[in-house]
């Protein structure tokens, strides 16, 4: 493997230029010539690529976003826009590429690697550690350090007025940032896609509370458990009591990656370069009881929830 390309694809996540660092630098010191795509699979289609050297990752570990930009490119699933991919990759002599992003931008790499047999490794980046044949994926940890950081806060106005949060955070079919978030941040409720909860229950046990003192609650709804504005209304209704509304938004998308995500991200992109110089067969690359592993894009792809009960059980038995 002479020439490989890296690229960043779906929503951005904390860590990923500092991914792009340790592959840059492990491609170069194994004398690998190593070239950045643009904004995902549009730049690609589009021949947005340039090499890159060792001086064009400096300063980089520390920022959040992607230095490459992202995108998303609904047309990908189209094998003629995948050709024009792979026509881009073959006019600069590339011969592997490297995806980091989610299990869309895993689906467009399986495409490339069935449709085409170009050769792929597969970098979990995203928030939402929504891909269960990892443990974690690179942007999490630091995406839940955010969230922290704004229930702290809440936490203190919230008390000072006697009034229930609801703070919503990200995660469209996975509640790990809400549950995460929830049990180091001490939350009463955690709402989430994969498991059902009950208003009706949930405000009696507000007012239950509220009435042996217990002045302020803590909910923290993941995005697709439901509508923050319904729910709200709903347990303002059935409790009389005051809730009020945060939506944490794109901040939690954003920021310096933690030690956490810098670590993932360097022993991703490490093992991303090893795998295509030793001619390796496309693979996912995950982190598993601590130990970094791989896996073919069909397994990486699959939707088989990895949401923690017993994580979740104790989120509750804590918030008494
Ligand atoms: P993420 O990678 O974070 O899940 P998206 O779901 O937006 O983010 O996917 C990123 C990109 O991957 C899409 O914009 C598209 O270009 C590509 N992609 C997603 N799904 C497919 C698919 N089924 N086939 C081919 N490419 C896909
Ligand atoms: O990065 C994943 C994610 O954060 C989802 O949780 C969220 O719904 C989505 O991206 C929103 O991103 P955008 O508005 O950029 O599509």
């Amino acid at each position: 493997m002479q020439r490989i390309a890296v690229l960043t694809s779906g929503g951005d996540a904390p860590g990923m230029n500092a991914c792009i660092r340790a592959v840059v630098r492990t491609a170069l010191n194994n004398n690998i010539d190593i070239y950045g795509v643009e904004r995902g699979y549009a730049g690609l289609v589009k021949g947005e690529i340039t090499r890159l050297g060792t001086r064009s990752v400096s300063d980089m570990i520390h920022k959040g976003g992607t230095f490459l930009k992202t995108a998303r490119c609904p047309e990908f699933i189209d094998v003629e826009v995948q050709r024009q991919a792979v026509e881009a990759l073959s006019a600069f002599g590339i011969d592997g590429l490297i995806v980091i992003g989610g299990d869309g931008t895993f689906r467009g790499a399986k495409d490339l690697c069935d449709n085409f047999g170009i050769k792929v490794m597969g970098i979990p980046g995203t928030i939402d550690n929504d891909l269960s044949y990892t443990d974690f994926t690179v942007g999490f940890d630091t995406a839940v350090n955010s969230v922290l950081w704004a229930i702290n806060n809440l936490r203190d106005t919230m008390h000072s007025h006697d009034r229930v949060s609801l703070l919503e955070v990200m995660g469209r079919h996975c509640g790990d940032i809400a549950l995460y978030a929830g049990v180091a941040g001490g939350a009463e409720y955690v709402l989430v896609p994969e498991i059902p909860f009950d208003l009706d229950e949930i405000a009696r046990k507000i007012k239950k509370s509220y009435l042996r003192g217990k002045t302020s609650n803590m909910i923290i709804l993941a995005e697709g458990a439901g509508n923050r504005d319904e729910i709200a209304e709903t347990l303002r209704t059935k409790s009389g009591i005051n809730v009020k509304v945060t939506n944490f938004g794109y901040i939690q998308r954003g920021g310096s990656p933690n030690m956490n995500d810098r670590i993932l991200a360097a022993r991703f992109g490490y093992k991303a370069i090893e795998l295509l110089k030793n001619n390796s067969e496309s693979r996912a690359i995950g982190i598993k009881d601590n130990k970094v592993i791989t896996v073919p894009f069909d397994e990486a792809v699959k939707h088989v929830s990895k949401f923690d009960k017993e994580l979740y059980n104790i989120a509750h038995i804590l918030s008494l």
